[in-house]
Protein backbone atom coordinates (compact mmCIF):
# COMPACT_ATOMS: atom_id res chain seq x y z
CA UNK A 1 0.00 0.00 0.00
CA UNK A 2 1.56 3.47 -0.97
CA UNK A 3 0.19 6.56 0.11
CA UNK A 4 -0.79 8.97 -2.97
CA UNK A 5 1.02 11.60 -4.37
CA UNK A 6 2.40 13.47 -1.79
CA UNK A 7 1.71 17.16 -2.30
CA UNK A 8 2.27 19.36 0.82
CA UNK A 9 3.94 22.83 0.52
CA UNK A 10 6.99 23.96 2.88
CA UNK A 11 4.13 26.29 4.21
CA UNK A 12 1.76 23.69 5.15
CA UNK A 13 4.23 21.17 7.11
CA UNK A 14 5.63 23.81 8.95
CA UNK A 15 1.93 24.82 10.09
CA UNK A 16 1.42 21.47 11.08
CA UNK A 17 4.71 20.85 12.35
CA UNK A 18 4.78 23.59 14.63
CA UNK A 19 7.75 24.60 13.64
CA UNK A 20 9.25 28.21 15.44
CA UNK A 21 10.62 31.02 13.26
CA UNK A 22 13.93 30.10 13.80
CA UNK A 23 13.93 27.16 11.80
CA UNK A 24 14.19 27.18 8.25
CA UNK A 25 11.95 24.22 6.00
CA UNK A 26 12.21 23.80 2.69
CA UNK A 27 10.46 20.85 0.44
CA UNK A 28 10.89 19.85 -3.57
CA UNK A 29 8.94 17.54 -4.94
CA UNK A 30 10.94 14.95 -7.28
CA UNK A 31 9.33 13.00 -9.75
CA UNK A 32 8.65 9.63 -8.62
CA UNK A 33 10.63 6.12 -9.69
CA UNK A 34 8.77 3.95 -11.44
CA UNK A 35 9.17 0.21 -11.70
CA UNK A 36 10.58 -1.92 -14.25
CA UNK A 37 9.02 -0.84 -17.37
CA UNK A 38 6.92 -3.85 -18.93
CA UNK A 39 7.68 -6.33 -20.98
CA UNK A 40 10.63 -9.32 -21.28
CA UNK A 41 13.01 -7.90 -18.39
CA UNK A 42 16.72 -7.57 -19.39
CA UNK A 43 19.15 -10.30 -18.01
CA UNK A 44 21.23 -9.67 -15.30
CA UNK A 45 24.97 -9.40 -15.78
CA UNK A 46 28.20 -7.55 -15.12
CA UNK A 47 27.14 -4.24 -16.99
CA UNK A 48 23.84 -5.21 -17.47
CA UNK A 49 21.73 -3.71 -14.72
CA UNK A 50 17.98 -4.05 -14.61
CA UNK A 51 16.88 -0.90 -15.76
CA UNK A 52 14.76 -0.63 -12.96
CA UNK A 53 16.97 -1.00 -10.38
CA UNK A 54 19.17 1.82 -12.27
CA UNK A 55 15.83 3.78 -12.09
CA UNK A 56 15.68 3.88 -8.77
CA UNK A 57 19.29 4.26 -8.05
CA UNK A 58 19.29 7.87 -10.35
CA UNK A 59 15.95 8.47 -8.15
CA UNK A 60 17.83 8.11 -5.55
CA UNK A 61 20.93 10.45 -6.04
CA UNK A 62 18.38 13.30 -7.78
CA UNK A 63 16.08 13.02 -4.35
CA UNK A 64 19.98 13.25 -2.52
CA UNK A 65 20.58 16.80 -4.88
CA UNK A 66 17.43 17.57 -3.74
CA UNK A 67 18.66 16.98 -0.01
CA UNK A 68 21.32 19.20 -0.37
CA UNK A 69 19.72 22.49 -2.25
CA UNK A 70 17.06 22.14 0.15
CA UNK A 71 19.74 22.25 3.37
CA UNK A 72 21.10 25.36 1.04
CA UNK A 73 17.61 26.70 0.91
CA UNK A 74 16.95 26.23 4.77
CA UNK A 75 19.63 27.52 5.72
CA UNK A 76 19.52 30.84 3.81
CA UNK A 77 15.83 31.24 5.32
CA UNK A 78 17.44 31.55 8.29
CA UNK A 79 20.01 33.64 7.60
CA UNK A 80 22.80 31.43 7.55
CA UNK A 81 25.22 31.09 5.21
CA UNK A 82 25.41 27.80 2.89
CA UNK A 83 29.02 27.75 1.85
CA UNK A 84 28.10 24.91 -0.95
CA UNK A 85 26.75 21.46 -0.82
CA UNK A 86 27.30 19.93 2.65
CA UNK A 87 29.96 17.57 2.78
CA UNK A 88 29.09 13.96 4.80
CA UNK A 89 30.06 12.77 7.86
CA UNK A 90 31.77 9.38 8.64
CA UNK A 91 27.94 8.67 9.97
CA UNK A 92 25.89 9.67 7.28
CA UNK A 93 24.69 12.59 8.62
CA UNK A 94 25.01 16.19 6.97
CA UNK A 95 28.17 18.31 8.49
CA UNK A 96 26.22 21.42 8.93
CA UNK A 97 28.50 24.25 8.69
CA UNK A 98 29.43 26.10 12.43
CA UNK A 99 26.90 27.65 14.19
CA UNK A 100 24.05 25.77 12.48
CA UNK A 101 22.24 22.88 13.00
CA UNK A 102 19.28 20.84 10.62
CA UNK A 103 18.50 17.96 9.19
CA UNK A 104 17.38 16.36 6.05
CA UNK A 105 14.82 13.25 4.75
CA UNK A 106 13.99 11.99 1.41
CA UNK A 107 11.31 10.04 -0.03
CA UNK A 108 9.88 8.92 -3.05
CA UNK A 109 8.35 11.95 -4.09
CA UNK A 110 9.09 14.59 -1.45
CA UNK A 111 12.73 15.71 -0.09
CA UNK A 112 12.69 18.27 2.76
CA UNK A 113 15.74 19.77 4.91
CA UNK A 114 15.32 22.02 8.18
CA UNK A 115 18.11 23.93 9.63
CA UNK A 116 18.15 26.15 12.31
CA UNK A 117 21.06 28.41 14.61
CA UNK A 118 23.03 26.23 17.04
CA UNK A 119 22.37 29.01 19.23
CA UNK A 120 18.30 28.67 18.85
CA UNK A 121 18.41 25.03 19.30
CA UNK A 122 20.64 21.90 20.08
CA UNK A 123 19.22 19.48 17.37
CA UNK A 124 16.60 18.95 14.87
CA UNK A 125 15.73 15.82 13.25
CA UNK A 126 13.19 15.66 10.58
CA UNK A 127 11.64 12.97 9.03
CA UNK A 128 9.08 12.45 5.98
CA UNK A 129 7.63 9.11 4.63
CA UNK A 130 5.04 8.40 1.58
CA UNK A 131 5.19 5.02 2.20
CA UNK A 132 2.68 3.33 4.77
CA UNK A 133 4.69 0.28 6.60
CA UNK A 134 3.54 -3.13 6.58
CA UNK A 135 2.09 -3.74 10.05
CA UNK A 136 4.19 -6.46 10.66
CA UNK A 137 7.44 -4.71 10.48
CA UNK A 138 5.94 -2.41 13.49
CA UNK A 139 6.95 -5.06 15.70
CA UNK A 140 10.54 -3.76 14.38
CA UNK A 141 10.35 -0.22 15.42
CA UNK A 142 8.58 -0.07 19.20
CA UNK A 143 5.98 -2.56 21.05
CA UNK A 144 2.33 -2.81 20.05
CA UNK A 145 1.17 -0.50 22.82
CA UNK A 146 3.34 2.24 21.59
CA UNK A 147 1.66 1.35 17.88
CA UNK A 148 -1.49 1.75 18.71
CA UNK A 149 -1.35 4.96 20.90
CA UNK A 150 -0.17 6.36 17.33
CA UNK A 151 -3.02 4.54 15.53
CA UNK A 152 -5.08 5.84 17.77
CA UNK A 153 -3.89 9.57 17.59
CA UNK A 154 -3.97 9.72 14.15
CA UNK A 155 -7.30 7.77 13.74
CA UNK A 156 -6.01 5.06 11.62
CA UNK A 157 -5.02 2.04 11.25
CA UNK A 158 -1.94 -0.11 12.65
CA UNK A 159 0.02 0.04 9.52
CA UNK A 160 -0.43 4.11 9.76
CA UNK A 161 0.52 3.25 13.47
CA UNK A 162 3.74 1.71 12.58
CA UNK A 163 4.74 4.29 10.09
CA UNK A 164 4.13 7.27 12.37
CA UNK A 165 6.14 5.22 15.29
CA UNK A 166 8.93 4.42 12.82
CA UNK A 167 9.12 8.63 11.47
CA UNK A 168 9.26 9.38 15.13
CA UNK A 169 12.40 7.49 16.18
CA UNK A 170 13.77 8.34 12.84
CA UNK A 171 13.74 11.89 14.08
CA UNK A 172 14.99 10.92 17.13
CA UNK A 173 17.69 9.05 15.82
CA UNK A 174 19.00 11.82 13.63
CA UNK A 175 18.45 14.90 16.20
CA UNK A 176 20.41 13.06 18.71
CA UNK A 177 22.93 11.26 15.69
CA UNK A 178 23.88 14.85 14.52
CA UNK A 179 24.78 16.06 18.13
CA UNK A 180 26.87 12.91 18.51
CA UNK A 181 24.43 11.06 21.31
CA UNK A 182 23.79 7.59 20.89
CA UNK A 183 19.90 6.83 21.23
CA UNK A 184 20.20 3.53 21.73
CA UNK A 185 18.33 0.01 21.14
CA UNK A 186 14.60 0.88 19.88
CA UNK A 187 13.20 -0.91 22.98
CA UNK A 188 15.11 1.31 25.57
CA UNK A 189 12.91 3.94 24.71
CA UNK A 190 9.47 4.76 24.80
CA UNK A 191 7.78 7.93 22.54
CA UNK A 192 4.34 8.40 23.30
CA UNK A 193 2.55 10.49 21.25
CA UNK A 194 -0.16 13.17 21.92
CA UNK A 195 -2.99 14.96 19.46
CA UNK A 196 -0.21 16.47 17.54
CA UNK A 197 3.07 15.89 19.26
CA UNK A 198 5.16 13.21 21.30
CA UNK A 199 7.64 12.93 23.97
CA UNK A 200 10.55 10.21 24.73
CA UNK A 201 11.12 8.43 27.26
CA UNK A 202 13.33 5.73 29.26
CA UNK A 203 11.39 2.34 29.19
CA UNK A 204 12.18 1.47 32.49
CA UNK A 205 15.20 1.63 34.14
CA UNK A 206 17.34 1.87 30.71
CA UNK A 207 19.39 4.43 29.77
CA UNK A 208 19.14 5.21 25.77
CA UNK A 209 21.21 8.00 25.50
CA UNK A 210 24.53 9.27 27.12
CA UNK A 211 23.60 12.34 28.42
CA UNK A 212 20.47 12.51 31.35
CA UNK A 213 17.23 14.52 30.87
CA UNK A 214 18.52 14.97 27.45
CA UNK A 215 15.33 13.45 26.93
CA UNK A 216 12.74 15.85 28.28
CA UNK A 217 14.66 18.58 25.97
CA UNK A 218 13.28 16.56 22.84
CA UNK A 219 10.15 18.01 21.68
CA UNK A 220 8.25 15.90 18.97
CA UNK A 221 5.68 17.02 16.46
CA UNK A 222 3.88 14.98 13.72
CA UNK A 223 1.60 15.08 10.54
CA UNK A 224 -0.74 13.26 8.02
CA UNK A 225 -1.47 15.49 5.29
CA UNK A 226 -1.94 14.97 1.44
CA UNK A 227 0.02 11.46 1.53
CA UNK A 228 2.53 12.24 3.28
CA UNK A 229 3.96 11.04 7.33
CA UNK A 230 5.94 13.99 8.54
CA UNK A 231 7.77 14.36 12.19
CA UNK A 232 10.07 16.56 13.44
CA UNK A 233 12.02 16.51 16.58
CA UNK A 234 13.90 19.56 18.38
CA UNK A 235 16.16 19.74 20.86
CA UNK A 236 15.12 23.04 22.58
CA UNK A 237 17.94 23.78 24.92
CA UNK A 238 20.79 24.57 22.40
CA UNK A 239 23.30 23.99 25.66
CA UNK A 240 22.00 21.08 27.07
CA UNK A 241 24.72 19.45 24.55
CA UNK A 242 28.53 19.79 24.33
CA UNK A 243 29.81 21.81 21.94
CA UNK A 244 26.66 23.69 21.72
CA UNK A 245 26.77 26.64 19.03
CA UNK A 246 30.16 25.32 17.17
CA UNK A 247 30.18 22.93 14.49
CA UNK A 248 29.98 19.20 14.90
C1 LIG B 1 20.23 7.14 8.90
C2 LIG B 1 18.74 6.95 8.88
C3 LIG B 1 18.15 7.63 10.09
C4 LIG B 1 18.18 7.55 7.58
O1 LIG B 1 16.78 7.53 7.59
P1 LIG B 1 15.93 7.06 6.32
O2 LIG B 1 14.48 7.10 6.73
O3 LIG B 1 16.48 5.78 5.82
O4 LIG B 1 16.18 8.10 5.22
P2 LIG B 1 15.84 9.66 5.16
O5 LIG B 1 15.75 10.01 3.74
O6 LIG B 1 14.72 10.05 6.03
O7 LIG B 1 17.15 10.29 5.75
C5 LIG B 1 18.33 10.24 5.04
C6 LIG B 1 19.17 11.37 5.49
O8 LIG B 1 19.42 11.22 6.88
C7 LIG B 1 20.61 11.92 7.16
N1 LIG B 1 21.42 11.06 7.99
C8 LIG B 1 22.07 9.93 7.64
N2 LIG B 1 22.72 9.44 8.70
C9 LIG B 1 22.49 10.27 9.73
C10 LIG B 1 22.91 10.31 11.07
N3 LIG B 1 23.71 9.38 11.60
N4 LIG B 1 22.49 11.34 11.85
C11 LIG B 1 21.70 12.31 11.35
N5 LIG B 1 21.26 12.33 10.06
C12 LIG B 1 21.67 11.32 9.28
C13 LIG B 1 21.29 12.23 5.84
O9 LIG B 1 21.11 13.60 5.56
C14 LIG B 1 20.51 11.39 4.86
O10 LIG B 1 20.37 11.97 3.58
P3 LIG B 1 21.67 12.12 2.62
O11 LIG B 1 22.35 10.80 2.64
O12 LIG B 1 21.09 12.51 1.31
O13 LIG B 1 22.49 13.21 3.25
C15 LIG B 1 18.36 5.46 8.90
O14 LIG B 1 18.74 4.84 7.74
C16 LIG B 1 18.96 4.67 10.05
O15 LIG B 1 20.10 4.30 10.09
N6 LIG B 1 18.16 4.37 10.98
C17 LIG B 1 18.54 3.46 12.05
C18 LIG B 1 18.64 4.17 13.30
C19 LIG B 1 17.49 3.93 14.21
O16 LIG B 1 17.64 3.45 15.30
N7 LIG B 1 16.29 4.28 13.75
C20 LIG B 1 15.13 4.14 14.61
C21 LIG B 1 14.03 3.48 13.85
S1 LIG B 1 13.61 1.94 14.60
Amino acid sequence: MTCRRPSPTAGALRDDLRLPSAVGLAVERPTIATGPPSGRPRAAGPGREHPGLEGRRLAHARERAAGRRCAARALAATGLPAPGPLPRRDDGAPAWPAGAVGSISHTPGLVAAAAASATALGAIGLDVETGILPVAAAGLVCDVDERDRWASCVGGGGALGATLAFSARESVFKALSAAGIALGAPRATTIRPTVRGFRVHRAGDSRPCDAAGLLDALDGRWTVRDGVVATAVLLLAADAIPGAGRAR
